[in-house]
């Protein structure tokens, strides 16, 4: 079977190929003899009911500095398209949103992944508290009153921005920290969202755990290690990638929160598990493929091509 796949995505120029999702999954495609087309969020149009974009013919290399070739622009209705793989970058904003809702005008006869709509309703630091029982104790306010009385029932706490990315802005408040005060003076002149304030979970030396997930199941996992003088494992953050096995209660997670997924159209999702508490349920532009691939780990861009594939049969 051949398919026609677009790709929305950020410029492909200026990807780093090693560790790029997305570009696992164009390698992947092209394996298999689908054809690909390329277009930016910024060449989204919507006319009437119709998104439309100006595409281009993408061929990719797994060579740095040589990776892609692009055709002529063409302008295209994006319903001539079987699969549209999203795969933008967040900042999950405005732009972001109204994204989804173009694309959702031709989901599912266009099958997007991930779902358009329930990417919108899903924001990865929200969705978990769909789990009570699987997260660490979590609070989402502005409300300084409120950030009060959870430090003092839980001692040390993690601040991040309710809609941050890739370890920005990621705080650890000690009970005693006299900093509080001003950060939260600084925070709330910079973002007008809300806080995450998360129970501190020691376990994080030992690294953060991206499992992804592919139609609600498990498709590879690989455990992320901070460097010794931060707190963040985020990879961009200095974290180090080491091969990962699923505890028994990671399978438990995925037992849980797989029917969610599958039923929301979350066709590829990361989530990452600190200490066993699931923290984040990523849907917009998840990553790891890669890493995964270079830890020894399962070859994740053939199971999700094979689920896109088994969904357009
Ligand atoms: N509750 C927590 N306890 C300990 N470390 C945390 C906690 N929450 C986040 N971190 C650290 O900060 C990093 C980034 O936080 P995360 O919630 O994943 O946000 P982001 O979306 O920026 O990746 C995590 O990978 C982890 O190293
Ligand atoms: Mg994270």
């Amino acid at each position: 079977m051949t398919l026609n796949v677009a790709v929305q995505m950020d410029p492909i120029e200026h990807i780093n190929i090693a560790g790029d999702s997305t570009f696992a999954l164009l390698l992947e495609a092209q394996k298999r003899g689908h054809k690909l087309s390329y277009y930016t969020p910024d060449r989204l149009a919507l006319e009437g009911r119709t998104p439309v974009a100006a595409v281009q013919s993408l061929q990719v290399r797994d060579i740095t500095g040589d990776h892609f070739t692009l055709g002529e622009k063409a302008r295209t209705a994006l319903s001539d398209f079987d699969v549209i793989l999203l795969r933008q970058d967040p900042p999950f904003d405005l732009a972001y949103i109204t994204t989804t809702h173009m694309l959702e005008r031709i989901h599912p006869e266009t099958l997007v992944v991930n779902d358009p709509a329930s990417v919108r309703n899903a924001p990865e630091k929200i969705l978990v508290t769909e789990f009570p029982e699987l997260m660490p104790p979590t609070l989402i306010t502005r409300d300084p009153d409120e950030i009060a009385r959870f430090r003092k029932a839980q001692g040390d706490v993690v601040m991040k921005p309710l809609y941050g990315h890739g370890g920005a802005a990621v705080f650890r408040i000690k009970a005693e920290d006299q900093n509080y005060g001003s950060l939260i003076d600084m925070f709330s002149n910079v973002w007008r969202e809300p806080w995450v304030v998360q129970t501190f979970l020691p376990a994080v030396a030992k690294g953060d755990k991206r499992i992804i997930l592919v139609d609600g199941e498990f498709a590879g996992a690989v455990n992320r290690v901070p460097a010794p003088d931060d707190l963040r494992s985020n990879m961009v953050r200095g974290g180090q990638a080491e091969a990962a096995d699923l505890t028994d209660r990671e399978a438990e997670i995925i037992r849980t929160i797989g029917p969610t997924l599958r039923e929301k159209g979350l066709l590829f999702v990361g989530i990452d598990v600190i200490g066993g508490y699931l923290t984040e349920i990523n849907v917009t532009s998840p990553t790891g493929i890669r890493a995964i691939a270079k830890t020894g780990g399962p070859d994740v861009a053939r199971i999700i091509w094979d689920a896109i594939e088994t969904k357009r049969t």
